[in-house]
C-alpha cells in the first residue's frame, strides 16, 4: 500500500478506512478492545508476580490484529504466522543480500511463509464465508475481489492483509509499552488519569454498567494528550519515504525528480521551536486556553517543508 500511487491508493486507503470509522469503531473496536484489554489480559496480568511488557503487548496485538483482520487464531492454528513475521520483520530493514544466512534472505523467507499461511486462510473463508454479522476484513476483500473489473487482484489482496497486520500491531504495541513507562514514571500523570477514569465511573447512572460506552471513550481528554504525547516522544515510525515526480523547489534547493526523500518524524517532535522543553514527557503541552476561556484539545501539529503549518484545535467534548 505504501508503494500504490494516485487512483490504486485512494481505492486501497478507502477500504482500510472501512476499518476506523466511527461506526466501526463504536459498534466493533471499542467493545472487542475492552474484551480482550481489560477482560482477557488485564486481569491475568493481576495474577502474575511480573509482566515482560513489550513482549507481551507484541503478542496481544499482534493477536487482536490478525484476528480482526482476516479470524487468525494462534490457539487454533497449527501454522506460526508469529515466526513467520519475526523472521520478517528481522531483516525489514537491512543491506538487500538475497543468499541464505542474510537478514535480508530471512526476511524474504518470513514473508512469503506469512503469505502462505494468509492465502491458505483466505481459501478457507472463500469456501465457507462468514454470516453478515460475523464479516471482518478479509470478507470485504474477498467481496471486493469479486467484484466486475475490480482493482483487487490475489496478489494485492495478500499483501495489503500482511502489511495491515504489521503496521497495526508493530506500531500500537511500542507505543503501548512506552505509554505504561511513561506513565510509571511520571506519578502526577497517573494521578490524573486515575481522576478521570474514576471520575466516568462516578458519573455513571447505571452502577452495573459493565462497559465503556462510545461517550465516556470520547470523552477521556486526558487520556488523549497521554497518547499524543507518547506517540510525540515514542518517534515510532523514524523515516517516511516518498518519491519526487517532479522538481521541488525548496529554499533555493532543487529536489529533482525521481530522488527518494526521507521525511524525519523526529525532526518535528524533538525541535524545540515546535515544542518546549521537547524531551520532557509533558501531556499538557497538548491543552490550549481558547479566547473564550474554554479547554481544547491540541491535536499533533504538521509542518509541511515549505514551512506551511497546521495546527487543528478540537473542542474538549
Ligand atoms: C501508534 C500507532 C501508529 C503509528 C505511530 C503509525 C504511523 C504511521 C505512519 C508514520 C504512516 C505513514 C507512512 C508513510 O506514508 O510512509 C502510517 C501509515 C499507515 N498506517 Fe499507521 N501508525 C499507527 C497505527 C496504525 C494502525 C493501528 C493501523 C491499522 C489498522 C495503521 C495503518 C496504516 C496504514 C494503512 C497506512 C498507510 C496509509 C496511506 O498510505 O494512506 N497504522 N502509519
Amino acid at each position: 500500500m505504501l508503494f500504490a500511487e494516485g487512483s490504486l491508493h485512494r481505492y486501497l486507503r478507502n477500504l482500510v478506512m472501512s476499518l476506523v470509522v466511527n461506526e466501526s469503531l463504536k459498534v466493533k473496536l471499542l467493545p472487542d478492545v475492552e474484551k480482550m484489554m481489560i477482560c482477557k489480559h488485564l486481569n491475568y496480568w493481576c495474577g502474575q508476580a511480573s509482566v515482560e511488557l513489550q513482549e507481551t503487548l507484541a503478542k496481544m496485538e499482534f493477536s487482536f490484529g490478525t484476528k480482526m483482520l482476516f479470524g487468525h487464531s494462534e490457539s487454533k492454528s497449527s501454522k506460526n504466522l508469529r515466526q513467520a513475521y519475526a523472521d520478517f520483520l528481522y531483516g525489514l530493514l537491512s543491506f538487500p543480500l538475497n543468499i541464505p544466512g542474510t537478514a535480508y534472505w530471512k526476511c524474504l523467507q518470513g514473508r512469503k511463509r506469512a503469505l502462505e499461511i494468509i492465502k491458505s486462510i483466505m481459501e478457507e473463508r472463500r469456501a465457507s464465508p462468514k454470516k453478515n454479522q460475523e464479516k471482518d476484513f478479509l470478507d470485504l476483500v474477498i467481496e471486493e475481489m469479486k467484484k466486475n473489473g475490480s482493482l483487487m487482484t490475489e496478489a494485492m489482496a495478500l499483501d495489503l492483509l500482511l502489511i495491515l497486520a504489521f503496521a497495526a500491531f508493530e506500531t500500537t504495541s511500542t507505543a503501548l509499552t512506552l505509554a505504561v513507562k511513561n506513565v510509571g514514571e511520571h506519578p502526577q500523570v497517573l494521578e490524573e488519569l486515575t481522576k478521570e477514569h474514576e471520575a466516568i465511573l462516578r458519573n455513571r447512572e447505571n452502577k452495573d454498567q459493565s462497559r465503556i460506552t462510545w461517550q465516556e471513550y470520547k470523552s477521556m481528554t486526558f487520556t488523549q494528550m497521554v497518547i499524543n504525547e507518547t506517540v510525540r516522544l515514542g518517534n515510532i515510525v523514524p523515516g517516511i519515504f516518498r518519491k519526487v515526480l517532479k522538481d521541488v523547489e525548496i529554499k533555493g534547493y532543487t529536489i529533482p525528480a525521481g530522488w527518494i526523500v526521507m521525511v524525519c518524524p523526529p525532526a518535528v517532535h524533538m525541535n524545540p521551536k515546535q515544542y518546549d522543553d521537547p524531551f520532557t514527557f509533558n501531556p499538557w503541552r497538548w491543552q490550549v486556553e481558547s479566547d473564550q476561556g474554554r479547554r481544547y484539545q491540541q491535536t499533533p501539529a504538521v509542518t509541511f517543508p515549505n514551512g506551511f503549518h497546521i495546527q487543528i484545535l478540537e473542542k474538549n467534548i
